[in-house]
């Protein structure tokens, strides 16, 4: 699919783990999905774009820093986001936390008028800065992040406890302050509390709703 008009708004959504980028993402496009089309709106998840790791075994997996921009493979994502803006779809990879590597399958994604990005460290890449039209930092406090990423992991993640807190004082919270918060600077927007801010919510969507009239 190829079209060179294509007009697309990229918005990116960073901050810390746990923080609610993936939820302020999710409500930002349910809400906006009946207004701008159901095809025309998407959401793109960094963690997604975490390197392939099957040629590894399960307890090099598990030693690896996910919190460490050289996980991600930020090559791709750039890529896929160019093509996606030129017009063209993509095939999305699929990630799995529980097995910490790529699943075989992918999934495709057409071209949209909006796309919504989220990931914790993609203000930190100056490639997709410039990709992306405007930018917001979730500034939810790390006690609050932390208690969310416990639950989460456990529930949702295939972790324990332990595991849980071993790699938040190992990687997480290092990184955090390391690559994370210092890309805040970066951002257009900046989110007190986390995803379910109503205000932010609306200030986002009446943005891209102005950025696609432009
Ligand atoms: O959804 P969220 O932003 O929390 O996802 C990013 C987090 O996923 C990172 O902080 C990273 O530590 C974690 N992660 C993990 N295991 C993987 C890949 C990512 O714990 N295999
Ligand atoms: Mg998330």
């Amino acid at each position: 699919m190829s079209d060179n008009n294509h007009h697309c708004v990229i918005i990116g959504i960073a901050g810390a783990s746990a923080s609610g980028k993936s939820l302020i993402a999710s409500t930002i496009y349910k809400e906006l999905k009946e207004k701008v089309g159901d095809h025309q709106i998407g959401v793109i998840t960094e963690d997604r774009y975490y390197r392939d790791q099957s040629h590894l075994s399960m307890e090099e997996r598990v030693k690896t820093n996910y919190d460490h921009p050289q996980a991600l493979d930020h090559d791709l994502l750039c890529e896929h986001l160019e093509a996606l803006v030129a017009g063209q779809s993509v095939d999305v990879p699929v990630y799995s936390y529980s097995e910490h590597t790529r699943m075989a399958e992918t999934t495709t994604m057409t071209p949209k008028k909006v796309i919504i990005l989220e990931g914790i460290l993609l203000l930190t890449d100056p490639r997709l800065r410039n990709l992306i039209h405007a930018s917001v930092f979730m500034d939810t406090p790390l006690d609050i992040c932390l208690l969310r990423r416990m639950k989460r992991d456990v529930a949702e993640r295939g972790r324990t406890m332990d595991s849980v807190m071993e790699q938040y004082q190992k990687t997480v919270r290092p990184m955090f302050m390391q690559f994370i918060e210092p890309s805040k600077q970066y951002a257009d927007i900046i989110v007190p509390r986390g995803g379910k801010n109503r205000i932010a919510i609306d200030v986002l969507k009446a943005h891209i709703a102005r950025l696609l009239k432009a």
